[in-house]
């Protein structure tokens, strides 16, 4: 059984590397020499969009995923269109809504999801009626491809505005509020082919600079968890969706607002490599291919830090007791994604002190609230 995953990214190698126990083989499809998942499995190297390539993939492969979701839908509408073609989970609709930071927040308001107050906007006129309109600070978004926090900027007054509209205009763009919210979580859950879901316990993320550095779960109140689930779920059924979502909020006055969506499994899904019974990589598998999902029961306290732009020495981090280490195998750049290091712990106290250890190492300048 072979499946055929399109990006070979970090998440995609741990996909392999989770499916492997199970007997699955991998094909990757990705335009980079240096794609992470080459170290564990054969990956193409062509473009996302390339017919042929997709062609073969789909002929080699029982199921296509995803690591990556920025993918043009229309490539990959046109190709699904053939007959015994393999199928795309999650599907390509939901794709297509989560590519596109609008589509998404409409979605959003369409389910009776709490999202931010926002405005599409494409012009200066609009940006100037959105800034009238929702108020400031607010932050300006490209409506594609951002990641970790690219393609965004704050804008606190009509100069940085100004500025905003001069470096980001040239895109269909999104200005939303600025949530001065009291902490960030994300929910992560699987629906299988046969209609199955679970759903983890709720993750409570640190992100500086739009970037995550540290997950602990679970996390939070039983009743933030329990509103999660209920939007999450109405996603995952309104999607038809197969395999891992992931919703992140915000938490304002104690009250859910959701952010943004990803259509795969997330990095702050990352602890439940060791922190739970079946991990998210896992559990995406199982999904995707009709599998009984595995459980989500957590095994203790769990915390993930990411290791971005450096990576301690080995001796370093595994000199910590009880830290396991994931390095990706990337080149370092700064602010690159290259690895992260988990920990488990029966208590939650003992596990922050635990994460502050290793974040003292990592990235001192990282605050644990
Ligand atoms: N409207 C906002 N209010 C407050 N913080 C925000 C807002 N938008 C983004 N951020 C911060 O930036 C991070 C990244 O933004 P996000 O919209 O999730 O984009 P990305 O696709 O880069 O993850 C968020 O997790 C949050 O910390
Ligand atoms: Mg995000």
């Amino acid at each position: 059984m072979t499946i055929g995953i399109i990006g070979g990214g970090q998440l995609g190698r741990l996909l392999a590397l989770a499916g492997y126990p199970l007997g699955l083989d991998f094909l990757f499809l990705d335009p980079s020499r240096e794609a992470p998942a080459g170290r564990v499995a054969p990956v193409v190297h062509a473009k996302f969009t390339d017919p042929k390539i997709l062609r073969w993939l789909s002929r080699e492969c029982q199921v296509l995923t995803f690591d990556w979701e920025n993918v043009s839908v229309e490539a990959l509408r046109k190709h699904a269109r053939g007959a015994r073609r393999a199928r795309f989970c999650p599907p390509v609709n939901a794709l297509a809504v989560a590519q596109d930071r609008a589509t998404e927040k409409r979605l959003f308001e369409r389910l009776g999801i709490p999202t931010t107050r926002w405005r599409a906007v494409g012009s200066w006129p609009a940006l100037e009626r959105a800034l009238r309109e929702i108020g400031m600070p607010g932050v300006l978004k490209t409506r594609r491809m951002g990641y970790d926090g690219k393609g965004q900027m704050r804008i606190r007054t009509r100069d940085d505005a100004q500025r905003a509209w001069e470096s980001l205009g040239d895109v269909p763009l999104l200005y939303e509020e600025w949530v001065p919210y009291e902490c960030e979580v994300s929910i992560i859950g699987a629906r299988s082919t046969r209609g199955e879901t679970v759903v983890y316990p709720l993750n409570g993320n640190v992100h500086s600079e739009g970037v995550l550095r540290v997950t602990r779960a679970p996390f939070g109140p039983a009743r933030w968890h329990r509103r999660a689930v209920q939007y999450l779920s109405r996603c995952l059924q309104h999607l038809h969706y197969t395999g891992v979502l992931t919703i992140e909020f915000f938490v304002r006055h104690g009250q859910l607002l959701a952010n943004e969506m990803a259509p795969r499994v997330h990095n702050s899904g990352h602890w439940t490599i060791e922190g739970c019974a079946t991990s998210q990589f896992e559990n995406h598998l199982r999904a995707i291919l009709g599998l009984p999902l595995g459980s989500t029961r957590p095994v203790g306290h769990s915390a993930m830090v990411n290791l971005i732009g450096r990576i301690p020495a080995r001796e370093q981090l595994l000199a910590l007791e009880g830290v396991h280490l994931h390095d990706y195998g990337k080149p370092p750049r700064p602010d690159r994604k290259l690895g992260h290091c988990t920990l488990v712990d029966a208590s939650p106290d003992r596990r922050d002190r635990r994460a502050r250890a290793l974040l003292a190492l990592v990235a001192p300048q990282v605050r644990l609230p």
